[in-house]
């Protein structure tokens, strides 16, 4: 794993909606095949920074560089391919409910205009496979657990091959059973397909057992950043406090 190049690379951004400055001069950087977890307060502007890794906003200003490229001010052509590299498991990643699991899977890709049905089909298997929901593609959502959801989301979100995931809250609404399921899946995605994972989470336990990095963003910057031993031995009074809320939180519901 190079700690030297970094996939994503964030120079002071600001976002800004009206008079609401959520960003304000975020610096920070992603690296190559690695597990970086991002936490952060809600409403903090968790959502709207990853949000600009795939383009989907556009700095107020300030850079992002994905791959070497600088997106910023990049079209939606352009835009389209970096978004190739990138899988997005949006926050309550709704799946299309008249669509059956393997369709829903299949969507991206035809989406993009393959026109193979044998390759979108021979895809759909090998991420159902991967997710550890084999042959279920003729399923319909509404027949699944909200951890199947998940996890076909997931499938859906890896179906073009992408270089890194980018996950908005995967263990939202979860059981702890069915979250770790899906840590082993954001682990395995790293270790034998080697991809960068970017995780939006609040559930700590998951933190410690995948992160290599993690990020605390706090009044629009990137407050703290370590690793989770780091943070374990961390007195830093912001983040303890963050962290004792997330847990009093967990222990009320
Ligand atoms: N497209 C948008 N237009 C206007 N305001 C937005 C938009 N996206 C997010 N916001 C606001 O930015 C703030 C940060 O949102 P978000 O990134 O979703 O928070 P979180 O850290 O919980 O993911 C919130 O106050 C939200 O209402
Ligand atoms: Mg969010």
């Amino acid at each position: 794993m190079s700690q030297e190049s970094p996939f994503i690379e964030v120079r002071d951004l600001h976002q800004r909606f009206g008079e609401q400055h959520v960003l304000r001069g975020v610096t920070t950087h992603v690296n190559k095949g690695e597990t970086l977890v991002l936490l952060g307060g809600s409403g903090g502007g968790k959502s709207v920074l990853v949000k600009h890794f795939i383009g989907l906003l556009s700095p107020y200003s300030g850079q992002v560089i994905v791959n070497g490229d600088d997106i910023s001010n990049m079209n939606e052509r352009q835009l389209g391919k970096v978004r190739q590299a990138m899988g997005m498991m949006f926050q309550n990643g709704a799946l299309f409910d008249s669509m059956t699991v393997g369709q829903n899977i299949a969507f991206p890709l035809r989406e993009r205009g393959f026109k193979d049905e044998e390759e979108i089909q021979q895809r759909v298997l090998e991420c159902l496979k991967i997710v550890k929901l084999p042959g279920q593609e003729a399923k319909m959502p509404a027949d699944l657990s909200g951890g199947m959801r998940k996890r076909v989301a997931l499938a859906r979100a890896i179906v073009d091959r992408p270089e890194c995931v980018l996950y908005d809250e995967p263990h939202a609404g979860l059981d702890p059973i069915t979250g770790d399921s899906i840590d082993h899946l954001i682990k395995d995605l790293q270790n034998n397909h080697g991809m960068t994972n970017i995780i939006i989470t609040h559930e700590m336990r998951s933190v410690f057992r995948i992160a290599d990095r993690v990020i605390f963003l706090k009044q629009g910057q990137i407050y703290w950043e370590g690793t989770p031993q780091e943070m374990k031995d961390s007195e830093d009074p912001e983040l303890l406090d963050f962290i004792e809320g997330v847990a009093r939180e967990e222990v009320a519901t």
